[in-house]
C-alpha cells in the first residue's frame, strides 16, 4: 500500500481514513510537486500526519499559505499570539484563565448528547475552512489523542433510499448548537455578540474531489430546516450514529512535532476529552485555509444567516 509520489511518501494507516506522509521537511518551502503530492494524499486519505517537524508560528503559517489563503485565528479569539494573527492556540488552560476554571468542564457538562464532542471546525460560517493544520507543541505522556472520521465514506454507507432523502436536507449550523453556552458567561457574551449562523446544506459536494459527504456535526448543527423539532433530532441522531462509527475513523497519538492536517470539508473530529481530570499539559496551535461556501447535491449554496464570510480579516468584536 505504500506508495512513493516523487520524495514525498504516503502510507494509508485506516482502512477509509488518514495517511502518514513522511520523507518531507515542511518547515522549509516545498516544490510544486511537493505540494501537489501533499494536496492528493488529503484530498484522498481526509487526514494526513506528519511527524517530527520542526515548525514555529512563522512557519506553520508560510507551511499553510502553501495550500491556500489563511483565515483569522478563530471567530471568537481576541487574543492570538502577538504578530500571528492567524494562529489559534488549543490550550484548556487558557481558556481557563480567561473565562474560568471551570469553563471546560461547565461546557462539557451542558452537552446534549454523548455524540457531542465531534465537530467539524467552524461550520457556524457560511465559508467554513477549508482546511485545518494543527501542531502540537507540548502533548502529555497519556491521553489527548484526536479522532477523525471521513464524511464521505459515512454518507456512501448509508443505503440508497436515505442518501436520496438527506440530500434534499439543509441544517441551521451556530456555535453553542450542540450545547448549551450558559447565558451568564463572559464567552457567552463574545459568542453572541460576534454570532455566526449559516444554514448548509446535510450534503456537499466536495468542490475538488466531486465526492458527496455528509454535512452536519453535532457540535454546531442546531437542526434541521423545514422539519419539527422532534424530526429534526431523529434524522441528526441517525446521521451522527452514522458518522461516528469506529470504522470511519482514525486516531492519532500526538508527539511533540507532529502535525496533523485535514480536509475540513470532508471530515469531523473528536477532541480528547479523556484529561481533563488530570492536571496535565496539552498545548497544540492551529491555522485554518479559507474556505468556500458549500454546495448541495441540487447546486444550491449555502445561506449567511448571521455574521461575516470567515478570512483572514475577522475581526472579533469584543465588548466587556
Ligand atoms: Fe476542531
Amino acid at each position: 500500500m505504500t506508495s512513493t509520489l516523487n520524495r514525498v511518501i504516503v502510507r494509508p494507516v485506516a482502512g477509509h481514513i488518514g495517511a502518514d506522509i513522511s520523507n518531507v521537511d515542511i518547515s522549509r518551502p516545498l516544490d510544486d510537486e511537493a505540494v501537489k503530492s501533499i494536496t492528493e494524499a488529503l484530498h484522498r486519505y481526509k487526514v494526513i500526519f506528519f511527524r517530527g517537524q520542526r515548525l514555529d508560528h512563522a512557519s506553520q503559517i508560510a507551511f499553510g499559505r502553501q495550500f491556500g489563503e489563511l483565515t483569522y485565528a478563530h471567530p471568537h479569539d481576541d487574543t492570538p499570539p502577538e504578530n500571528f494573527p492567524e494562529i489559534y492556540t488549543v490550550d484548556p488552560k487558557r481558556y481557563e484563565k480567561k473565562y474560568g476554571a471551570d469553563f471546560g468542564v461547565a461546557s462539557r457538562r451542558r452537552r446534549y448528547s454523548y455524540f457531542t464532542g465531534w465537530h467539524t471546525d467552524v461550520t457556524a460560517a457560511v465559508n467554513p475552512p477549508a482546511g485545518s493544520i494543527l501542531r502540537a507543541e507540548v502533548v502529555p505522556e497519556i491521553g489527548g489523542d484526536t479522532q477523525w472520521t471521513n464524511l464521505v465514506a459515512a454518507y456512501e454507507g448509508l443505503s440508497e433510499p436515505v442518501r436520496a432523502f438527506v440530500d434534499t436536507l439543509r441544517a441551521e449550523h451556530r456555535y453553542g448548537g450542540g450545547y448549551e453556552i450558559s447565558r451568564s458567561s463572559s464567552y457567552a457574551k463574545v459568542v453572541e455578540d460576534n454570532l455566526l449562523v449559516a444554514i448548509h446544506p446535510v450534503v456537499r459536494v466536495h468542490p475538488v474531489t466531486g465526492e458527496k459527504g455528509l454535512f452536519v456535526n453535532p457540535g454546531f448543527t442546531s437542526h434541521i430546516v423545514d422539519v419539527s423539532a422532534r424530526e429534526s433530532r431523529a434524522i441528526l441522531d441517525l446521521l451522527y450514529a452514522e458518522l461516528t462509527r469506529p470504522e470511519y475513523t482514525v486516531r492519532l497519538r500526538w508527539e511533540a512535532g507532529t502535525v496533523a492536517f485535514w480536509d475540513n470539508r470532508a471530515t469531523a473530529h473528536l477532541a480528547p476529552a479523556d484529561i481533563e481530570h488530570l492536571d496535565l499539559r496539552r498545548t497544540l496551535h492551529r491555522v485554518t485555509i479559507t474556505g468556500e461556501r458549500p454546495v448541495g447535491p441540487d447546486g444550491r449554496e449555502s445561506e449567511l444567516v448571521s455574521g461575516q464570510e470567515f478570512g483572514a480579516n475577522h475581526k472579533v468584536v469584543v465588548d466587556d
